[in-house]
């Protein structure tokens, strides 16, 4: 099957909000940090034409093979890289994509990698526990269930599942250890806690949890935002879709933080948090914990240079060869076009 038939179940969540948030513009260049199917990456594009410019990354390469695709006919203004978005500043010093208008993280997962069963994300469908966003990663989900301690695994689902019955799940896992699909889990937990409590399903919060774990998500979020921050021109807008109360939460005090010191960097653009109408959950129940926070670079001429100067001498060195003066002249004139 094409990948393309695939991609449409994955329904990009408050879209034309992010395009208002990012204030897409034609000729504007933007980042899609979270690139996924490619639905938010084909509105901006469209929005963004004529003369705009996106570059998405994902870590996953399956989800760049169908970003691909769908995004075929506009080859000529995207450009796509495998890679962590923990790697963001590196990327854009590598391929010159700097200063920008917009970066947008639409954060968690895609509807294709919590089906695919194969990849071990949901407690809907049996298969191992994997829940690497990359094959690159060492460490899987089975690997911290089978060599955690009773400890090390209660505080895990504490601190990223905030889930009340810690202890009891991970006295189980280590008695029923080894496990090595999803369903031997959920059976698990199961017969920690019982069945279903109120409305969410038992493994829900031991799940997230060790996804978070596997995949160092809070860690990466907060070194790409701030990355992000130094990439944005002349109000720039960074704008991130969050789908849990750990994500939330770092997102608004990292703008909050941002806007509120003396030299503050970021202006919030909406006070509230944007979150679906009735009518978007309705067509698409994902979306319902989807919550959208946008704020606008605030920045001089001379900041901007000072800033970007410190940066071109740090990274450099990492991403290999680039020469400081060259880069700040190809910065320099980038930054006069914008
Ligand atoms: C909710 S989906 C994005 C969907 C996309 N906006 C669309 O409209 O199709 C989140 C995507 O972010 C990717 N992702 C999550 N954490 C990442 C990270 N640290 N670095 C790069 N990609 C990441 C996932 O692999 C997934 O494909």
């Amino acid at each position: 099957m094409s990948l393309k038939m695939l991609a449409p179940i994955h329904i990009p969540v408050l879209v034309n909000e992010t395009i208002k948030a990012l204030a897409v513009q034609p000729g504007g260049r933007y980042i899609d940090c979270t690139l996924g199917a490619g639905g938010h990456a084909t509105a901006i594009l469209d929005h963004s034409s004529p003369g705009g410019q996106l570059l998405g990354i994902d870590a996953d390469p399956e989800a760049i093979k169908i970003a691909e695709e769908r995004l075929e006919a506009y080859s000529g203004s995207a450009l796509l890289i495998n890679d962590n978005f923990a790697n963001l500043q590196t990327i854009c010093f590598k391929y010159d994509f700097f200063p920008v208008h917009g970066i947008l993280f639409d954060l968690g997962l895609s509807s294709l990698q919590l089906e695919d069963r194969g990849r071990g994300f949901s407690f809907q469908h049996d298969g191992p526990l994997d829940m690497r966003l990359s094959p690159d990663q060492e460490v899987t989900a089975a690997d911290i269930i089978n060599t955690y301690s009773q400890v090390e695994l209660a505080q895990l689902i504490k601190t990223y599942g905030e889930e009340g019955y810690r202890r009891k799940i991970a006295q189980h896992i280590i008695k029923q250890r080894p496990i090595e699909t999803t369903l031997q889990l959920v059976q698990t937990i199961e017969q920690a806690i019982g069945g279903r409590r109120g409305k969410i399903h038992p493994a829900t919060k031991t799940f997230q949890a060790l996804r978070i774990a596997v995949n160092q998500e809070l860690e990466h979020l907060k070194t790409a935002l701030i990355q992000a921050v130094d990439l944005l021109g002349f109000n720039g807008r960074l704008v991130v879709i969050s789908y849990h109360s750990l994500e939330d939460r770092i997102v608004k005090q990292f703008m909050q933080q941002e806007s509120r010191a003396d030299n503050a960097r970021l202006r919030l653009i909406n006070k509230k948090v944007i979150t679906p109408s009735q009518a978007e959950v309705q067509l698409n129940p994902r979306s319902r914990s989807a919550k959208l926070r946008a704020a606008e670079r605030i920045i001089t001429k001379d900041e901007y240079f000072k800033t970007t100067e410190k940066l071109c001498f740090s990274v450099g060195v990492e991403a290999g060869g680039w020469r400081r003066p060259v880069l700040l002249e190809r910065l320099r004139r980038a930054f006069s076009a914008a």
